[in-house]
């Protein structure tokens, strides 16, 4: 569901906008890619989720999706993050005004303004859209595009006004004179529309340019000609309008967003040590006295509370991180990290991992489904799986939860201040009650009750010997003897000088 971050008063009537309609349905052939362009994605949305969510404050009575290119995909996309929008199928991509044309068609009864807005604008902001639906409305227009000022309009429709001011047509680059190309203000793709009039103006689009295609930007010259009132409103911020329609522009989007992002963060008091290298999406948040550390990326639902420390080098996709835990050097995923926890260096958190206050997950640990008790330690190199520990144990170095037996997994339950020793297996399913030990070393295929030791591992051998005359010869040969031999001297000694003292 796309989070909506403010909103528009509502006429008394109804929404303030019939519908919105996004144009998706194009191939994004410059991407080179063989995931639609729409479904790109960057701060954790894609390039549609962006577009959705800055008309959704808008509260339109429908939402109108163009797909065609990929349309399987997009539909399925669509369908989980805007369940409530309807998608429409563009068969042949004959240019965004055909798609524009398709989708009104869908809606044969909507009335009213209706935004038309490109599906790869994804620095589009909700108070941009809100100005521009503002702005239609006062001045009365049918039609009002969004426009920028830019500085290197190359690629963009130009906007084309009078002497006067008033806007007059928008020329795609490849159609444009030369006097036309000069112009610095281009057309975000962005429009307010009445019904009525796109509906009449749309249907007598003609494909006379370089193209071939029927542009939606015709429609602006088709109603100046009919001598309906027309708008062109520049965006508050450039930034905004910009487009993606390569790999390039791709990542200078998300450089672009990222940077909101953070700034939003440092405003509102969190610390983020490096920005160059801190991602975080704008799903994700973060509160006031938060470190994020160089090499962060938070993404999806993560929340970081305050008093946390994340990074430096971390990976965290919907976690939480409560308040005063810290997250060093580690990749996490859907795990719950509780406060004041310790993860890292090199943790491993999979989904269903919930860290209790203080607990801590130690360097080259992997947690699976797991409960990490308040104050309990799983500190070095071990596997812990579909377990539930309670509250202040501690598994020593190396341990595996053994939780698979190749067929299913089972669970391993771990009781309060249990101490596991080091390079202990525990063969799920198996329970440790509180307060037992197991000694290092065991394989654990059975119950431990509480209170006990469990030992199960083979009684130690020493084969006296065996080194000299097995392997003679080599260097561990030779030391073994030193030792011998020094151990020989000392007992001379010893006895020498203990017959000394027995002289006394
Ligand atoms: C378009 C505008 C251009 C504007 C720029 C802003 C046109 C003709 N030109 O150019 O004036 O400056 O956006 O970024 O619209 N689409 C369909 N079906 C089609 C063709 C396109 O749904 O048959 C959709 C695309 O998915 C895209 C939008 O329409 O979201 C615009 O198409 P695109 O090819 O990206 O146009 P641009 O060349 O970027
Ligand atoms: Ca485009």
């Amino acid at each position: 569901m796309i989070p909506q971050e403010s909103s528009v008063s509502a006429t008394a009537g109804g929404p303030a906008l019939a519908a919105v309609v996004v144009l998706a349905a194009g191939q994004g052939t410059r991407m080179r890619s063989s995931t639609p362009k729409v479904l790109h994605s960057l701060s954790g949305r894609s390039l549609l989720g962006h577009v959705l969510a800055a008309a959704a404050p808008l509260r339109a009575g429908a939402t109108v999706v163009v797909v065609g290119s990929g349309r399987d995909a997009v539909e399925a996309h669509l369908a989980q993050i805007a369940p409530e929008a309807r998608a429409v199928v563009q068969h042949e991509q004959k240019g965004s005004g055909h798609a524009a044309a398709v989708a009104l068609a869908a809606v044969p009864d909507l009335d009213g303004p209706v935004l038309l807005v490109n599906g790869d604008a994804p620095l589009l902001r909700a108070s941009t859209v809100t100005a521009l639906v503002e702005a239609h409305r006062s001045a009365g227009n049918v039609l009002t595009v969004l426009t920028a000022e830019v500085d290197d309009p190359t690629g963009l429709g130009r906007i084309v006004r009078a002497d006067d001011g008033v806007v007059r047509a928008i020329v795609e680059e490849r159609d444009a004179t030369d006097a036309q190309r000069a112009i610095r203000e281009i057309n975000a793709g962005v429009y307010v529309g009445d019904a009525a009039a796109l509906r009449r103006s749309l249907a007598s689009l003609g494909a006379d340019n370089d193209q071939g295609e029927q542009y939606v930007t015709d429609v602006l010259g088709l109603l100046v000609a009919e001598g309906a009132p027309v708008g062109g409103v520049p965006a508050e911020d450039a930034d905004d309008v910009l487009g993606c329609n390569d790999q390039r522009e791709l990542a200078a989007r998300r450089r672009t967003l990222n940077d909101r992002v953070l700034d939003d963060l440092m405003r509102a008091g969190v610390t983020v040590v490096d920005p160059l290298t801190t991602w975080v999406d704008v799903t994700a948040s973060v509160a006031a006295d938060a470190v994020l550390e160089p090499g962060t990326q938070l993404k999806g639902t993560t929340t970081i509370a305050s008093g946390a420390v994340v990074g430096p080098d971390s990976t965290l996709v919907d976690c939480s991180v409560e308040a005063g835990a810290s997250v060093v050097r580690s990749h996490c995923l859907g795990a719950s990290i509780g406060p004041e926890a310790t993860v890292g260096p090199f943790s491993y958190l999979r989904p269903g991992t919930r860290l209790e206050r203080g607990a801590k997950v130690g360097a080259f640990v992997e947690t699976k489904n797991t409960e990490v008790g308040e104050g309990s330690k799983v500190p070095h190199l071990s596997y812990v799986g579909d377990a539930t520990i309670g509250r202040g144990a501690n598994i020593g170095a190396a341990t595996v939860f053994v939780n698979y037996d190749g067929v299913a997994k089972h669970r391993t339950t771990i009781g309060d201040q249990v101490r596991i020793g080091s390079d202990t297996m525990l063969v799920a399913p198996v329970t440790v009650g509180d307060g037992a030990y197991t000694a290092a070393g065991s394989v654990i295929t059975a119950d431990v009750p509480p209170g006990a030791m469990a030992v199960a591992r083979a009684p130690q051998r020493n084969v006296a010997g065996w080194v000299r005359r097995r392997r003679s010869g080599s260097p561990a040969a030779a030391a073994a003897e030193a030792a011998e031999r020094r151990a020989e001297a000392s007992d001379d000694g010893r006895s020498e000088a203990s017959g000394a003292d027995t002289e006394k």
